[in-house]
């Protein structure tokens, strides 16, 4: 198995005794495995060090980058499994944008922690021994990419972070999670029946020489002018995401602008700021060439939107992508 370290919270050092303040990203990957003994009596194991950030910080070029990784590891045989450590900020989006990309059906399982390393309950020791059984665990092939936190297992299409603080910090609002894992013992609660796989995988290697898609996500509230929206419109974004309120619906100044921009070519996504139940076709005032996010957040349709541009200019195929999810 092959820990490919990112930085987060996983790899942080307390800097108060009760270790609520601490600095995010300090330790290596060696550091990380060598606290868990543990590990050894379950997978051989070797450490990458992709960078090391707190994962507010994350970029599409390192996605990029950790997907190649990704590739290069199982396309040489390199190992049975992998396991990425990162920040829990922006970890939903690291494991879908791979999720998306991905060909391969060995185990690749995210992890992180909500304390640092070196407080009083740190979680991070017992979340990285999960994810390595698991990742080492014939049951987790062909699961997509799966984030386990805090004993639960979550596919990466439908995990979100729910907590700002707390080690339960990630559900799966609408699907609920895949599964337990407790002493690295994985129970998957179903078989996966219907795993929303699209009919292509984006290709990483066509991606790995060029900028994604600017896509960008506009939050709907009352009185939302259309000012963000307007302005990111000029200034070349190509696709908006728009946070919606309710059932993907937002200010009449915002749905003006949302027409006026897909008549000038920019696709616009409408999903919601409400965490269960998603946006399906059936809006209120549906307007030509918009497209729904279906299941998706705010920040996965970003991502979706993103590697969808690089397949399609046509709204249909656009929507086409998103209607993979329920
Ligand atoms: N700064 C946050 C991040 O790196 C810390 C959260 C965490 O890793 O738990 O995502």
């Amino acid at each position: 198995i092959v820990i490919v370290a990112t930085g987060g919270t996983i790899a942080g050092i307390a800097d108060s005794p009760a270790g609520n303040v601490y600095t995010p990203a300090q330790l290596t990957v060696e550091s990380l495995i060598r606290q868990v003994p543990q590990i050894s009596g379950k997978a051989s194991v070797e450490g990458l060090q992709l960078c090391n950030i707190a994962s507010q910080y994350m970029m599409p070029r390192i996605w990029i980058h950790l997907a190649g990784v990704v590739d290069s590891l199982f396309s040489g045989d390199h190992c049975d499994g992998i396991v990425v450590t990162h920040g829990t900020d922006t970890m939903e989006e690291t494991a879908f944008f791979l999720d998306l990309v991905n060909a391969h059906e060995r185990p690749v399982v995210f992890t992180g922690s909500m304390r640092p390393s070196n407080s009083p309950g740190a979680d991070g020791p017992a979340n990285l021994f999960n994810a390595v059984c698991l990742a080492a665990d014939p049951a987790a092939v062909g699961k997509g990419v799966l984030v386990v936190m805090n004993d639960y297992i979550f596919s990466a299409s439908e995990v979100t972070k729910t907590h700002t603080v707390n080690p339960q910090a990630f559900e799966s609002p609408d699907q609920g999670p895949l599964g337990t894992i407790r002493g690295g013992n994985a129970f998957f609660y179903h078989p996966r029946h219907g795993r929303p796989f699209l009919e292509k995988k984006f290709s990483i290697a066509e991606l790995a020489n060029r900028d994604l898609p600017r896509v960008d996500i506009v939050m709907s509230y009352a009185g939302a002018t259309s000012l963000l929206f307007d302005t990111l419109v000029k200034n070349g974004t190509e696709g908006i995401v728009i946070a919606g309120v309710g059932h993907g619906n937002y200010s009449e100044q915002i749905e003006n602008s949302a027409k006026n921009a897909v008549r000038n070519g920019v696709f616009v996504v409408r999903a919601t700021r409400v965490l269960q139940g998603g946006v399906s076709s059936d809006v209120e005032n549906p307007f030509k060439g918009q497209v729904v996010s279906r299941s998706l957040s705010p920040q996965k349709a970003r991502i979706l939107l993103m590697l969808a541009l690089t397949a399609s200019r046509e709204p249909a195929d656009i929507q086409r992508f998103f209607d993979q999810y329920p």
